[in-house]
């Protein structure tokens, strides 16, 4: 299929208002990028303000850690631009990669240096001599104070990951992006992780967070945009992407679903079927024709619509209309 000019943001929302000759803070404009046969992105359009708190979510394989690259200008785009502030991640590379800050999805590291030297090695990459101020601060909300003279290969997971968040924000980047930073990250850290976090946004940096913890990004994030195979299949605020399916799931443990129902089953797993529903009454319904076919039920219960719901829904809708695609 074809792309069409301009991008294929479905519901292209604008993003918030900003001054007339502000730079976005990050802008995508056709990123296309293949592996092989792989067709890694294709075509992906973003344009994230200054001062957003942005969600970049997507199943496993979807394009963000690639697009993330593109970004940090570790990966080539085969075609597109990508800016950071305003700055080319090809062509001004390094006013790109100073406003940048980016804590990557993989744990790498240097096993000989201590905590503090990793930071501070850090620092140096960017020209900074005389950072220990801030490196005590970084030290500190990431709780790894009593850790900083450790050595990094006797840290725990988690903490290692600590670290490549310090190692993000050590020159103060205006532009944060956060590839599954609490991956393996215990639930106090997570908690004052998202604190600190919060805190820089508050502060004017923009944050773009990638998570597979739907409910973390419906917490923290103010917009959202979902990919999926590379395209982006929805673009939207937080608040509108919730409110796009009202209504109800339906989550029902039972040996099949009655026939008239089956096009309701937003997802099963084992025996335990996810079916949606418009409005409490709709589940008289359900009951009468599973009582009419003789089909017993092991539980139920019912649950308000969250991200996570919406997410399964948009990559449904998404992969339905690929597979349309790929008859037409
Ligand atoms: N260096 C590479 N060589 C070959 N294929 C690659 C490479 N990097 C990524 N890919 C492929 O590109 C696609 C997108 O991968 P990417 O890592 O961007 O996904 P992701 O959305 O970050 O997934 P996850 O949620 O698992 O981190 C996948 O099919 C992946 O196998
Ligand atoms: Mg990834």
């Amino acid at each position: 299929m074809g792309r069409e000019p301009g991008g294929t943001v479905p519901e292209g929302i604008a993003p918030p208002p900003r001054p007339a000759g502000m730079p976005l803070a990050v802008e995508a404009v056709n990123v296309t990028r293949r592996f092989g046969a792989v067709r890694a992105l294709a075509g992906v359009d973003l344009a994230v303000t200054e001062g957003e708190f942005f969600g970049l979510l997507g199943p496993n394989g979807a394009g963000k850690t690639t697009l993330i690259s593109i970004l940090a200008g570790l990966t080539r785009a085969d075609a597109g631009t990508a800016r950071i502030l305003g700055h080319d991640v090809v062509a001004d590379y390094r006013n790109a990669r100073r406003k940048l800050g980016v804590v990557p999805q993989e744990l790498v590291f240097d096993p000989f240096f201590t905590v503090r030297e990793t930071l501070a090695i850090q620092s140096g990459y960017f020209g900074l001599r005389r950072n220990d101020a801030w490196i005590d601060e970084i030290l500190h909300h990431l709780d790894l104070t009593a850790k900083a003279d450790a050595n990094m290969r006797s840290l725990s997971g988690g903490m290692k990951r600590r670290v490549l968040v310090g190692q993000a924000l050590v020159h103060r980047p205006p532009v944060i992006i956060l590839d599954e930073p609490t991956a393996g990250v215990d639930v106090e850290l997570r908690q004052s992780l998202w604190g600190f976090i919060r805190k820089l946004n508050r502060d004017g940096h923009t944050i773009i967070l990638t998570t597979h913890y739907l409910e973390e990004a419906e917490a923290l994030c103010g917009r959202i945009a979902m990919l999926r195979a590379g395209r982006v299949v929805a673009l939207d605020t937080t608040r509108a992407l919730l409110s796009r399916f009202p209504g109800l799931t339906v989550r029902l443990t039972a040996e099949r679903v009655p026939a008239s129902w089956q096009p309701r089953v937003l997802r099963q797993e084992a025996g335990t079927f996810f079916l949606g529903l418009e409005r409490h009454a709709d589940l008289e319904g359900l009951l009468a024709a599973l009582r009419t076919e003789g089909i017993g039920i092991g539980e139920l219960a019912l649950q308000e619509a969250d991200l996570e719901q919406v997410f399964l829904r948009i990559m449904a809708d998404a992969a339905a209309s690929a597979k349309l695609e790929a008859t037409a």
